[in-house]
């Protein structure tokens, strides 16, 4: 028998928020409603919260600057932008958001968002509904500031809007960083001036030739299933053939840059080098050791490396953000040992083997991305021909169990993603959520001084077999709860029976956003199933 640990049951926000006092009342919220702003720094948010509370109450909203209002948001100095923490103060007499910081009034809203019935995410009017809110006191902040989701367009693509839906859900849940995989070796995403050939050729495959299009089709087709079959829209003809993919032009990248930033989301763009660019490689075959469409790009010469250069410095126009992601993984390192560049590389920098050879270039990457005011992250192989202890580390290799304690005895900053339970196109089953929930992602055996190199958590979800919006979904939620509770809630207030209770609750939440989610059934161990099914009825 599983117990359950509910403080109140009209309350239920995930991620667990540091301090709730309930005051016994409730606020209504009516039309014509005013939400001020005391700060023009904080219009956007003031738009956004009524961009999410009109749809499904019909209202209309006041918004305008001031400091009276019924629902006020307060920015407090905003004298450091990353301070995240906020409070949310609830009374019969009106709701007031404060921070120190943009980021922190968007944490507030979605926290105000989750006090209301779920019916609120209804994209349409819902009738006959009264808009209660409990009179509450919230005080709350992050565990991490790097709450990350990784998403990977370029096996499978997906539109402007599900990329701006997949932001918005990530907002919700009080997601920090959205990390854009944009390209790889199936296609470029990404549209950079100077190399036109990247979209114009690279950004569009024929499925029939591309091992995971087959696959997906083949499941969608023996399954019965549209969610794995390649939509319709992301085909086109070109050269009298039919082929399959898109891109983001920079006007669409910067839009999804701002979108984001409204949400309190910074984008991280990679671009991952010097592997995974067989799609480079096949538009400009010098980029290569043999010049002949392979990967990976060849690091002996100075015209791949200008090329390199000369993509990145288009990124960081686009990317305000402060890091970016050179990747760095899985790289077939021995194409290089046949290579005359790649070896008078070796030779005149004085490099002992191949990894080294890795570690000169992501040097050399990481002094162009610092002129640029950026500061560099590499998947966990950029540590192994040796990395500079400015280098920023994505954990991702789960095998790798000393990754965390080797990135941060180094000096470096590390971010936990191990494919041990951040991989979020890995299948699930009874026990994911609950292992997820109740494991150290960031290792426990770490000092005081290498946990405060931790930056945070984040998930990836590689897009192999997702070929689809539905079934992206369905590979996320309602995992990403969890995850998102990890990242936000200090360790000692995490309680896996009180997260199920707010589960089951949310789950309805998901049902209002018409997100595709997994069953809790099918993720249900029997003392989950339990609590599920009488919630569920109790909340009918
Ligand atoms: C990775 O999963 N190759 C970072
Ligand atoms: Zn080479």
């Amino acid at each position: 028998m599983v117990s359950v640990v509910v403080s109140n049951a009209s309350i239920n926000i995930v991620p667990l928020p540091s301090s709730v006092k309930e005051t016994n009342g409730t606020y209504q919220l009516r039309d014509g409603a005013t939400v001020v702003y005391n700060n023009k720094l904080l219009k956007p948010a003031a738009g956004y919260l009524v961009e999410k509370l009109a749809p499904a109450t019909g209202y209309s909203f006041e918004v305008r600057k001031g400091v009276r209002g019924d629902i006020c948001l307060v920015l407090a100095d905003n004298k450091n932008p990353e301070d995240e923490s906020y409070t949310l103060s609830v009374s019969a007499n009106g709701i007031v958001i404060a921070s120190a910081s943009y980021k922190g009034i968007i944490h507030g809203i979605s926290s105000l968002r989750q006090l209301l019935p779920h019916e609120i995410e209804s994209p349409s009017k819902v009738a006959g509904k009264v808009w209660t809110v409990p009179t509450v006191e919230i005080s709350d902040k992050p565990a991490y500031e790097w709450r990350g989701m990784m998403l990977d367009p370029v096996r499978h693509f997906y539109s402007m809007e599900e990329t701006k839906r997949f932001l918005d859900h990530m907002a919700l849940y009080k997601f920090s960083k959205f990390h854009w995989h944009l390209i790889d070796s199936q296609a470029w995403r990404i549209e950079i001036k100077k190399y036109p050939l990247l979209t114009d050729k690279g950004a569009w495959r024929d499925p029939a030739k591309e091992n995971i299009d087959v696959a997906c089709e083949k499941m969608a087709k023996e399954g019965n299933d549209p969610a794995m079959k390649l939509p319709r829209a992301y085909f086109k003809t070109k050269d009298g053939k039919e082929v399959y993919g898109g891109y983001y032009s920079q006007k669409e990248i910067k839009e999804i840059v701002a979108y984001a930033a409204v949400r309190g989301i910074d984008v991280v763009p990679e671009l991952d080098m010097p592997g995974h660019n067989h799609m480079a490689t096949r538009c400009y075959p010098w980029l290569g050791c043999a010049h002949d469409g392979t990967d990976p790009l060849c690091v002996g010469s100075d015209a791949t490396l200008k090329f390199c250069k000369n993509v990145y410095k288009e990124v960081f126009r686009l990317f305000p953000f402060g890091y970016a992601e050179i990747g760095g993984d899985e790289v077939q390192r021995k194409k290089w040992e046949n290579c005359p560049l790649c070896q008078e590389r070796v030779r005149k920098e004085g490099l002992k083997d191949m990894a080294e050879l890795q570690s000169w270039f992501t040097r050399e990457m990481e002094k162009f991305f610092n002129k640029h005011g950026r500061r560099l992250i590499g998947w966990d192989e950029i540590l192994e021909g040796g990395v500079s202890p400015t280098a920023t580390v994505n954990w991702w290799q789960g095998y790798h169990t000393d990754v965390v304690q080797k990135s941060t005895s180094g000096g470096n900053e590390v971010i936990c993603c191990p494919t041990t339970f951040c991989y979020f196109d890995y299948g699930q089953d009874s026990t994911t959520i609950k292992k997820l929930y109740t494991s150290d992602i960031v290792p426990a055996d770490l000092t005081p001084q290498q946990k405060r190199l931790v930056k945070g958590i984040q998930a990836n979800i590689w897009g192999e077999y997702i070929p689809t919006e539905a079934r992206m979904q369905y590979m996320v939620f309602p995992r990403i709860l969890a995850l998102a509770e990890k990242a936000w809630t200090a360790d000692g207030s995490q309680n896996w029976d009180d997260f199920v209770y707010r589960l089951v609750g949310q789950t309805m939440r998901l049902d209002a956003l018409k997100i595709n989610y997994r069953p809790l059934e099918a993720a249900a161990t029997p003392g989950f199933l339990d609590i599920y099914r009488r919630l569920k009825a109790e909340q009918k």
